[in-house]
């Protein structure tokens, strides 16, 4: 199990335990945490469960492939931080990882 956490927009912090090889979408809608609808399911293709992973993690993650990318151009608030939650996959290394969710997605 690792933690995530999530900022919400007003600020407030909710960490969650999950297990590895869930994506942080599944964390989210597992948890009910507000502002990561993930429409699609996970299937990349909706672009609601945009996230903005914390700098300090940016090293930790994988590239995004180039459809996730493709799919970050239509986010509101796009920004190098961006993710999309369903395309990030829980590793040992990303114990603590922390994110924080838009406003609007
Ligand atoms: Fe639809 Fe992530 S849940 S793109």
């Amino acid at each position: 199990m690792v933690d995530v956490t999530f900022i919400q927009p007003d600020g407030r912090r909710e960490t969650y335990s999950a297990p590895i090889g869930d994506t942080l979408m599944d964390v989210a809608v597992d948890n009910g945490v507000a502002g990561i609808i993930a429409q699609c399911g996970g299937g990349c293709t909706c672009c609601t469960c945009h996230i903005w992973v914390l700098e300090e993690w940016q090293d930790q993650l994988k590239p995004a492939h180039p459809d996730e990318d493709d799919l970050l151009a239509y986010a509101l608030g796009r920004s190098s931080r961006s993710r999309l939650a369903c395309q990030v996959r829980l590793t040992k290394n990303l114990d603590g990882i922390t994110a924080e969710i838009p406003s609007e997605s």
